[in-house]
């Protein structure tokens, strides 16, 4: 049984995952972790949770701001991490990767939980090989915190790696959008377009609790992408 340690657990995406694992078979719900469960049967800090519990991995998604100080504190106390939370710089990237390094402890950062997103950043790279002329158009919902979002940004690190040219993204924040993708390819006479649809937040469970599953077993270091553990 693997205990799975949620931070941001009363958030939109955070619930589900609770209940996910919590319904799981292979997995226990050691804790969960948001400000305002302090006193409400939760964790205020993901800190005081790693402490009071046996944590096998923890799963951040919480906000871009918490997820530096997230990683590195179940960094410091040896849990393999799964990082949902987008938005962290380069520069907060690079540390993390070297704290993980330094202490041995896996760290997966997945901009994107859906198994369908990741097909489609996968396709896109293939095409790019082939079609270097590309755009990237990316719909979330109102709420989301940073633009452009986390899978549009490792789809342009794919295709920039496939094809030398970083494509254009365009963001767009509209009402009774979850998370939406597209990829367009243009040649003469001819658009290759790849779109990425998700419906609701439960789109994102399965790999989430993919990821929790399998962070254990990478090397240490910050990995990213959840193809890491797909195949
Ligand atoms: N990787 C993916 O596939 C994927 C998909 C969707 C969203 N996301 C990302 O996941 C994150 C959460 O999205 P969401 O829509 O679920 O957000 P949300 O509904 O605003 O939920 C955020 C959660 O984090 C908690 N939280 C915020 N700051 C915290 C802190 N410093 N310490 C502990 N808990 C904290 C909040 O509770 P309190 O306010 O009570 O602390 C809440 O439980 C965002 O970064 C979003 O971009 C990733």
């Amino acid at each position: 049984m693997t205990r799975v340690l949620v931070s941001g657990a009363t958030g939109r995406l955070g619930a589900p995952i609770c209940a996910a694992v919590a319904a799981a078979d292979d997995l226990v719900l050691a804790g969960r972790v948001a400000r305002s469960l302090a006193g409400d049967g939760g964790f205020a800090t993901l800190a005081e949770a790693i402490a009071a519990t046996e944590a096998d991995v923890v799963v951040d998604v919480t906000r871009p701001d918490a997820a530096e100080p997230h990683c590195l504190a179940a960094i410091a106390a040896g849990v393999p991490m799964v990082l949902g939370t987008t938005g962290m710089d380069a520069e907060a990237t690079a540390r993390v990767d070297a704290a993980a390094r330094e202490a041995g402890v896996p760290v997966l950062f997945c901009p994107n939980f859906a198994i369908t997103a990741v097909l489609m950043m996968r396709f896109a790279a293939e095409a790019a090989r082939i079609l270097p002329d590309a755009a990237i158009v990316e719909e979330h919902h109102v709420n989301t915190v940073d633009a452009p979002s986390g899978t549009a940004r490792r789809t342009a690190d794919l295709i920039e790696e496939a094809s030398g040219a970083r494509p254009p993204i365009s963001s767009l924040r509209l009402p009774g959008v979850v998370a939406n993708q597209s990829v367009v390819f243009g040649a003469p006479a001819q658009t290759l377009e790849i779109r990425n649809v998700t419906t609701s937040v439960e789109a994102f469970v399965p790999g989430a609790l993919l990821a929790a599953r399998r962070v254990g077993g990478l090397e240490p270091g910050l990995h990213v992408g959840l193809e890491r553990v797909l195949d």
